[in-house]
């Protein structure tokens, strides 16, 4: 049976949900257009609204199709959006993704997010690895996924062309999260 993802999840402090249409405003105005959030990320920061609309429709296309579940991540206390996280299921392994809008960083808000969706992941038959990469001078990341109980596995050299920083593909750790 092919992988799901439940519609609706939440931790302690946060609501997870898959996008809409609707959503693009509160994206574009909170973190597609920041160049600080897109830094180590393999788009260029949005220059109009239009560009966060097409995203937006391509991330609820993916769902549908079942190729990739992003989730809009919004605080439970007044229902303020403050980022995403996405899966992408390849046979027995999930990769992720993730980003904050910059005023919500640093108050551990990922790692409850990646928690939740790692452990559902590794609770589906057929999955047994979640896994993320990350550049290697990107410490925050690379500290979230440590905090969020993933092993670092290695530096995959060479293996992501991050266009806000250079044209050269450049190093990133591998880290993940197994069944036992
Ligand atoms: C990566 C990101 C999601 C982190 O989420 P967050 O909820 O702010 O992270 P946390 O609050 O859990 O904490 C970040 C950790 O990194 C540490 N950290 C931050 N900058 C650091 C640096 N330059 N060097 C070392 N550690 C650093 C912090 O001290 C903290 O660790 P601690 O809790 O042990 O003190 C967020 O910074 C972000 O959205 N960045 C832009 C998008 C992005 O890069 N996404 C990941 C692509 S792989």
């Amino acid at each position: 049976m092919p992988l799901t993802f439940p519609g609706f999840m939440e931790t302690d402090r946060l609501r997870l949900r898959p996008p809409e249409a609707a959503d693009a405003e509160c994206l574009f105005a909170a973190y597609t257009k920041d160049a600080d959030v897109a830094r180590y990320m393999v788009w260029r920061p949005h220059t109009s609204l239009e560009e966060t609309r097409d995203f937006v429709s391509r991330c609820i296309a993916q769902w549908k199709a079942g190729s990739a579940f992003s989730y809009i991540l919004s605080m439970k206390e007044d229902g303020q959006f403050i980022g995403m996280l996405e899966a992408c299921p390849r046979g027995h392994i999930v990769n992720i993704g993730y980003l904050l809008a910059r005023n919500h960083w640093g108050q551990g808000l990922m790692v409850e997010a990646i928690q939740a969706l790692t452990t559902y992941a590794l609770g589906q038959a057929g999955i047994f690895r979640v896994e993320a990469t990350c550049n290697v001078d990107n410490r925050s990341s690379a500290r979230v996924l440590e905090k969020s109980g993933f092993l670092l596995e290695g530096r995959l050299a060479r293996h992501t062309v991050l266009p806000n920083i250079s044209d050269q593909p450049r190093d990133c750790f591998i880290y993940a999260a197994c069944r036992p």
